[in-house]
């Protein structure tokens, strides 16, 4: 049984008061969750999260890591400075950063084995856009997101890092992909693991993520290859967030 793991990816929102609000109401929460939770915050806002969760069972980490160990790479933050703030996950290949920042499969890929070498767990977003979709590419596109990362780190890479499947179209609409959809493509990808490394792909944790809420969330959860959420929105409001962490009890 895979235990369910509920992240939240703040995106680029917050403040010090109201991190510091929210951090502090997902803490008193913490007892009636059974998941395990992780919030994604923005870079300068590390510290804080790493001062006020330390004594908490809620998880930490980034949105976003820099291929490179160190250099001239201005404005980039490097796995190890991620470490050093004490992150436990990091983001690699959100949809945002894939379609806003350029970021491309092997780029996604390097991301990857940069988090992973400094002991951070990546979580690995795929997702295909509606067009994608709609053309019937949805399987192709997200086993070749799959594969650049498979290709370049060993499938036994996948054994210490996440996947969270996002289909694009559901990401911030209020359309989320029905418990039948997201299911499939979970499925599809642990099959398609399965066939590489069956020991591995039982183990993977597969999150959903695209507008989830405490409405959905049950249902969602509920689907064999679903472990747990990758959340957007939602993540921002205590009392939504910590319902969705309930919603994987
Ligand atoms: P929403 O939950 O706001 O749709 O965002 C999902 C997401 O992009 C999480 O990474």
């Amino acid at each position: 049984m895979r235990k369910k793991l509920v992240a939240g990816n703040w995106k680029m929102h917050g403040s010090l008061q109201q991190n510091a609000l929210l951090l502090e109401r997902l803490k008193a929460g913490m007892p009636g969750v059974q998941c395990a939770v992780a919030v994604c915050v923005p870079h300068p806002y590390l510290a804080q999260a790493q001062s006020l969760l330390a004594d908490s069972l809620v998880l930490w980490g980034a949105q976003s890591v820099s291929e490179h160990a160190s250099g001239a790479y201005t404005g980039e933050v490097s796995a190890s400075m991620l470490r050093e703030f004490g992150c436990h996950h990091v983001l690699v290949g959100h949809s945002e950063r894939r379609s806003l920042f350029g970021e491309t499969d092997a780029v996604v890929a390097a991301k990857f084995v940069a988090a992973q070498k400094e002991g951070l767990v990546p979580v690995l977003c795929l997702g295909e856009t509606l067009a994608e979709r709609e053309a019937g590419h949805t399987m192709a596109v997200i086993l070749r997101q799959l594969s650049a990362v498979i290709d370049h780190a060993g499938v036994v890479a996948l054994a210490s890092a996440v996947v969270a499947y996002e289909p694009v179209w559901a990401i911030g609409t209020g359309v989320t992909a029905s418990p039948a959809q997201a299911q499939e493509v979970h499925a599809a990808i642990r099959v398609r693991l399965a066939e590489l490394d069956s020991g591995l792909a039982g183990g993977l944790k597969i999150l959903y993520g695209g507008s989830v809420k405490p409405q959905n969330a049950v249902e969602l959860f509920a689907q064999a290859d679903i472990d747990g959420g990758l959340i957007g929105g939602a993540a921002l409001v205590a009392d939504d967030f910590l319902a969705i962490c309930q919603a994987a009890n």
